[in-house]
């Protein structure tokens, strides 16, 4: 019978994870933060859209890049989490992110919980759209139909974890660099019948989402 637990090595620290696990929680449950903003544990298949949790795996002297919120740990595995190349990496995600995210920090009610500022820092990178990449303005107007609590579309990153916590009344809509987040219909949230269990807001790691 198959172990349920196995070994691997992350940034030379020996840890015992379940057999199946991806690399990104069994880092983040040892203690070994690797930065993150689409993943969802719960999720049978990860979105793997952020491109941000990136690490270099290595397994029998093979060495490649993945994405640690959908790549299984396996026997032997031995893996890096800090590198310059992963820095590199990791902060061109992270600007393209920028270039297509309304930037306000001081007036974003996300700016509390922003998982951006805390990524911006471990990267150490400024919040500001970004030189190499084209600013993309959306301007569109914020949803401030439910009384409970608002969304604004410009801040919106398409992490997708509001649609994955709300199961039914949220989904993507449209492709490429015009994907977003809508309702049916693009009806408006107070209209939706929606109870405000707010699950959106608690996910959005930005301030996409805000409570009114
Ligand atoms: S957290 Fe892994 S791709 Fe977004």
């Amino acid at each position: 019978m198959m172990q349920d637990y196995l070994t691997v090595n992350i940034d030379g620290q020996e840890i015992k994870t379940r057999r199946g696990e991806k690399i990104l929680w069994a880092a983040l449950d040892n203690g070994i933060y690797i930065p993150n903003l689409c993943a969802i544990r719960e999720a049978e298949i990860p979105f793997g859209g952020c491109r941000i949790c990136l690490v270099e795996i290595s397994i029998s002297g093979k060495s490649k890049i993945v994405t640690a919120c959908s790549e299984p740990v396996k026997e032997r595995m031995v893996i890096t989490t800090k590198s310059d190349k992963l820095s590199r990496l990791r902060t061109t995600s992270f600007e393209l992110i920028l270039s297509n995210h309304e930037i306000d920090c001081p007036s974003c009610p996300g700016f509390k919980k922003c998982q951006l500022l805390k990524i911006a820092a471990y990267l150490k990178v400024k919040v500001k759209y970004p030189e190499r990449f084209k600013r993309i303005e959306k301007n569109l107007p914020a949803d401030l139909s439910h009384p409970n609590f608002g969304y604004n579309p410009n801040k919106c990153i398409k992490c997708g974890k509001c649609v994955f916590a709300c199961r039914g009344l949220l989904s993507f809509v449209n492709y490429g660099l015009d994907t977003s987040i809508s309702t049916f219909n693009h009806t408006p949230l107070g209209e939706l019948g929606c109870d405000a269990c707010l699950e959106c807001l608690k996910v959005c790691p930005v301030g996409a989402f805000f409570e009114r």
